[in-house]
């Protein structure tokens, strides 16, 4: 079977920002707006954006990933931007979007990411009602979650619910039974230090896992390299988080980076090797780290 490479990224909180109108900044979103025009637009960038997006079609993968927060405060005026920049990335079927807390920033546009970004996530049962969603590819199964759910003001959680974890199970089951490289592609890390910033029914999923077994979990909003291992039926399975796909480095936030997962079926079982490819000097984007994780 033939190699199949899929790049990963998360959270270009699409910059720049457009400019609110007053009566959408009640509430949740006008402790963000200041937030970003405080700090943020100093560290999403769009030129950064642009040069790692170049780089992933340079590498031409097979499929891209983006694990949510394609926008900031869910403003009317950020989603037609928004799936301009996707389509830039490559066609629906090319590429898998599912959204994090900041596509649904607020309950007035919560909808707005499943009915704009639709055919970027629909399954290929042609359902596109919602999460989770199959995608086969290569030998590769996508499985999208959806964690994007409103919050209060300072809150950034993100919860599955009891339907979708219901129909989690189902897909779970049916995929146990095939040869496919089953990747979970959700926006919220399953362990969190943060209890504004976590997942609030991990607990659920990690033991869905664990009894039925994935073979990559993918995951975005930590804005952090990360590689955590979960249990499953046989063995850890490897969980793996990218920066924000437009930052500069600032603070204890490294620049922006992407992943290349180069996935193959040899006599012995799956191999999957990571690719880390990052910002680097200027505009530079560079390889940093390779290593087999399966
Ligand atoms: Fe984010
Ligand atoms: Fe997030």
């Amino acid at each position: 079977m033939a190699m199949f490479t899929l790049a990963h990224l998360s959270d270009p909180h699409l910059p720049p920002l457009p400019k609110p109108r007053l009566i959408e900044l009640a509430g949740k979103r006008a402790l963000g707006y200041v937030n970003w025009t405080r700090n943020r637009h100093k560290y999403q960038r769009r030129e950064v954006l642009d040069a790692l997006v170049a780089d992933i079609q340079a590498q031409a993968p097979d499929h891209v990933a983006v694990t949510g927060d394609l926008v900031n405060l869910a403003l009317e005026a950020e989603f037609a931007p928004a799936l301009a920049w996707l389509e830039g990335v490559g066609p629906p079927d090319r590429v898998t979007a599912i959204p994090g807390n900041h596509d649904a920033y607020v309950r007035a546009t919560r909808h707005h990411f499943g009915e704009i970004f639709a055919t970027y996530f629909a399954g290929d049962d042609g359902d596109i009602a919602g999460f989770p969603a199959v995608r086969r590819r290569g030998p590769a199964a996508l499985i999208s979650l959806s964690t994007a759910v409103p919050t209060p003001p300072l809150m950034a959680t993100g919860t599955l619910g009891r339907d979708q974890l219901a129909a989690l199970t189902q897909v779970l089951e049916r995929l146990a039974n095939e040869d496919v490289f089953r990747i979970l592609l959700v926006h919220h890390p399953l362990k969190s230090n943060s209890r504004h910033k976590r997942l609030t029914d991990s607990a659920a999923l990690l033991a869905l896992i664990k009894q039925h077994g994935v073979e990559l979990i993918l995951h975005g909003h930590d804005h952090m390299h990360s590689t955590m291992w979960f249990e499953g039926p046989n063995g850890d399975i490897p969980a793996v988080g990218v920066p924000s796909a437009s930052a500069l480095a600032h603070g204890r936030y490294p620049a922006a980076a992407y992943n290349l997962f180069a996935i193959e079926r040899d006599i012995a079982g799956w191999r999957c090797e990571q690719t880390v490819r990052s910002l680097d000097h200027g505009l530079e984007i560079r390889q940093i780290k390779q290593v087999r994780l399966v």
